[in-house]
């Protein structure tokens, strides 16, 4: 879905936590292409890993870079100061849970869940009009009570107890995090809108990316949805007055299974491996599509994806050209 920008803003000032992520880093591109002054916040301003952001459209005259961590609340109501909105995206991601195994509350729960309601405190002292906070649909589909044929929407919770005992840390701490996320921000009268994308695949404007295996995710079927939908959805969100809730984000029929996507990228590019078939759920996403995001069909993600890391050095370019493979 391209960005509109026939609805150019300008005037406002918002905030991006982790404003170098994958899903950030579009946010921040797509706000500035938009008119908007964008404050991101990072950990350290100086390491290269956030030069991509400098480079982008606009960003000489509308970014500004700022130190924060989201365990020093004292940086982060200096980054808000003088917001008129904040994208919460910062959390700890990791494909490798063996790493965090010993450190489950200082590497995951405490940046997330505390970070959060750090985020949220700060964003009502500084004023903000609205924060959009980048959850997952990992607080919504978690549940092994849940008959496979109920359709899953925003009223639907991850069980936690389900998530601590499949040690599943990544969905067990996003969970925490929002429910503290909507508390605090009932707490403080602060309007509060939640995007639930599924698994984020396709282009990579940072230079780095996570190195580990999807045999890390607990099911073999997963939802797929574009980075630049995820990042356009946030903004949508950010921009109706009306939007309020939660939005789970992802086509309706991204759900495949792993193996379907080895196949896909197979076709693409024959060198990569596959594995086998389960069954999907079914789940709803008619909120975000009601407010209008169309969303890019997710065998283009793939090939976005694969193409991407190519051309990032991340991933061996093949040796015969495939580039005239036809993707529809
Ligand atoms: N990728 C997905 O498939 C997916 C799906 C659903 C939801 N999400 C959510 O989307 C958000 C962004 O994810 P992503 O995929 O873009 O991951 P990412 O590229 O790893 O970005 C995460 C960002 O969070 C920052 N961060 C982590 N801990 C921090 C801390 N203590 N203080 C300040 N910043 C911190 C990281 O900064 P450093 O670079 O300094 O570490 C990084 O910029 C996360 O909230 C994630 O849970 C992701």
């Amino acid at each position: 879905m391209p960005i509109d920008s026939s609805t150019q803003v300008s005037g406002q000032t918002v905030c991006v936590t982790g404003a170098a992520g994958f899903i950030a880093s579009w946010i921040v591109k797509f706000l500035l292409e938009k008119g908007y002054s964008v404050k991101g916040t990072v950990r350290n301003p100086d390491d290269p890993k956030n030069a991509h952001l400098r480079e982008l459209e606009g960003a000489k005259e509308r970014l500004a870079l700022c130190k924060a961590d989201l365990l020093d609340y004292e940086s982060l109501k200096e980054a808000f100061n003088g917001c008129d909105g904040v994208f919460h995206t910062a959390s700890p991601v990791t494909d490798d849970p063996v790493s965090l195994f010993n450190n489950i509350f200082e590497k995951m729960l405490e940046p997330a869940v505390i970070g959060t309601k750090n985020v949220i405190v700060a964003a009502a002292e500084a004023k903000v009009r609205r924060v959009v906070f980048t959850s997952s649909i990992g607080t919504v589909y978690m549940d092994p009570n849940r008959s496979p044929d109920i359709v899953v929407d925003e009223h639907c919770w991850s069980d936690l107890e389900y998530c601590k005992n499949t040690k599943n840390w990544y969905c067990y701490a996003k969970t925490v995090a929002e429910k503290a996320a909507w508390e605090e921000a009932k707490a403080r009268g602060l309007d509060l809108v939640v995007v639930n994308p599924m698994l984020v695949i396709g282009t990579l404007l940072q230079p780095t990316y996570l190195t580990g295996s999807v045999k890390t995710y607990a099911n073999s079927v997963q939802g797929y949805v574009d980075v630049r939908d995820v990042a356009l959805a946030h903004i949508l969100v950010y921009e109706t007055p009306s939007a309020s809730g939660r939005y789970i984000c992802a086509d309706s029929d991204s759900i495949i299974h792993r193996g379907e996507v080895v196949e896909t990228l197979t076709k693409f590019f024959p060198e990569y491996p596959i594995p086998t078939k389960a069954k999907p759920y079914k789940y709803s996403n008619h909120k975000i599509k009601d407010l209008g995001l169309k969303f890019t069909p997710v065998r283009q993600c793939l090939y976005d994806s694969v193409k991407s890391l190519q051309e990032k050095g991340h991933l061996p370019i093949p040796t015969q050209n495939q580039s005239n493979f036809n993707i529809n």
